[in-house]
């Protein structure tokens, strides 16, 4: 459920009209509902009712001070992945006793500064890295509270490359070797275990996968509670899918009956790390038609955003609808629309059935709110775009478009 909705033939965010902001704002442009961030927040949260939780707002879905704010004031944690994140959820206000670092190549500085903020979890993803994360808890006289994220080995089936849950991919320690590295950590000064992590994917549309990885790790869970480790905490991951095209992910509910039901009986405080299901659908990208291009062979259609500015297409050959900000009635063709950025693989949308495109015209790529604007980049020279947060009838612009000198701050020729 988002806000996005015809008005008299008019594509809105809530109560304002996208043209309006595309007009005052120009493009490419994301544009985020707040109405729509409020609700999916509240609605993964209530799915999981009276049982202990936190939602720990995946940062690197979208890191915008704004969104951070926003899930900070709902009273939501972070889950991070660098210290620039961690000190984006700072400055956005957020809560760093609330917040969870993962990641496999945190440095010490990292990790001291997340020490010193006092973070809830380090989310360790190898040996190497608590031995590490040790010496830095000894050299500030604290032990650094951690929990190991484990491989579960199972198959999240969604794209190869959002994939992390599987024997051969880089993240978490093997689930065998679990259990003697938490004994090891028993002997550390530096660190203490209290909790215990797993991710297995992104982009999840199937309930069970995670159910057959949570019931393994619910069960690693119990076995080190009963061998006396002090863990509080069950961080179950993110992954929760949305529906781009004809997917039909989990809905919140049925993915909080899903996880429920293989952690249940471990007494442990849940832990999720949401990005896409609570970002994804409440933002677009506007855009403008520049060009239209007759090839013998196809009908492109030329706009100002490009793979700079949404990868996800290029990346993973994701789908992202494609909507006119204003109705058009006619007969549809099939139309690639490109980006400016010279590489072939800067296609947004492709073989799409649209009434032609004129030159001038606005569209959306929808449901671009999450890895949209945080994988956004200066390819081809290109500043990145501004963003706008729309609060019913009301909206601002909650990062300004990025100017040309911008492009070489910090640079000396
Ligand atoms: N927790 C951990 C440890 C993660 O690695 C991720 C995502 C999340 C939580 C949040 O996952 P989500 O709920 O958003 O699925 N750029 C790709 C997605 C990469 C996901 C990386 N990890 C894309 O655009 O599809």
């Amino acid at each position: 459920m988002n806000h996005f909705n015809w008005r008299k033939g008019v594509l809105h965010a809530e109560g304002v009209p996208l043209t309006a902001i595309a007009d005052a704002v120009g493009t490419p442009t994301y544009v985020y509902s707040s109405a729509t961030l409020t609700r999916h927040f509240r609605v993964v949260s209530e799915a999981f009712g009276d049982t202990p939780h936190l939602i720990c707002y995946s940062v690197k879905a979208n890191s915008t001070l704004a969104i951070l704010r926003l899930f900070s004031g709902l009273g939501g944690g972070f889950d991070i992945v660098s210290g620039g994140e961690l000190a984006r959820v700072r400055q956005a206000g957020g809560d760093a006793g609330k917040t969870v670092f993962a990641g496999v190549g945190k440095t010490q500085e990292e990790m001291e500064a997340a020490l010193a903020a006092g973070i809830l979890l380090f989310n360790v993803e190898s040996a190497e890295e608590l031995e590490a994360l040790d010496a830095v808890g000894r050299r500030l006289g604290r032990r650094a509270p951690f929990a190991l994220r484990v491989n579960p080995d199972v198959d999240a089936r969604t794209h190869r490359y959002i994939s992390t849950g599987l024997k051969t991919s880089k993240f978490g320690v093997p689930f065998e070797e679990a259990v003697a590295l938490y004994a090891r950590a028993k002997k550390m000064k530096g660190v203490r275990a209290a909790g215990l992590d797993c991710h297995i994917g992104s982009q999840l549309t199937q309930a069970s996968p995670m159910r057959d990885a949570l019931t393994k790790v619910a069960g690693l869970y119990r076995e080190l509670k009963a061998q006396k480790h002090p863990l509080a905490y069950l961080d179950v991951g993110g992954g929760l899918g949305i529906t781009y095209a004809d997917e039909t992910p989990p809905s919140p509910e049925e993915y909080a009956r899903t996880v429920l039901a293989a952690t249940k009986d471990t007494g442990a405080q849940l832990i999720l790390e949401p990005g896409r299901a609570l970002v994804g659908n409440a933002g677009v990208l506007l855009t403008r038609v520049l060009y239209r291009k007759k090839t013998p062979e196809k009908q492109f259609v030329v706009v100002d955003a490009g793979m700079n500015d949404l990868i996800r297409p290029a990346l993973y050959e994701a789908h992202h609808g494609l909507q006119p900000l204003v109705k058009r009635r006619g007969k549809a063709v099939e139309v690639d629309v490109v980006g400016p950025v010279c590489e072939s693989t800067d296609v947004l949308a492709k073989a799409r059935p649209l009434v032609l495109p004129q030159p001038g015209e606005l569209y959306a790529f929808m449901s671009a709110g999450a890895y949209g604007m945080s994988m956004a980049s200066n390819y081809n020279s290109r500043p990145r775009p501004a963003e706008v947060m729309v609060d019913g009838e009301a909206w601002r612009v909650v990062r300004e478009r990025e100017r040309i000198e911008d492009l070489w701050r910090g640079e000396r020729a």
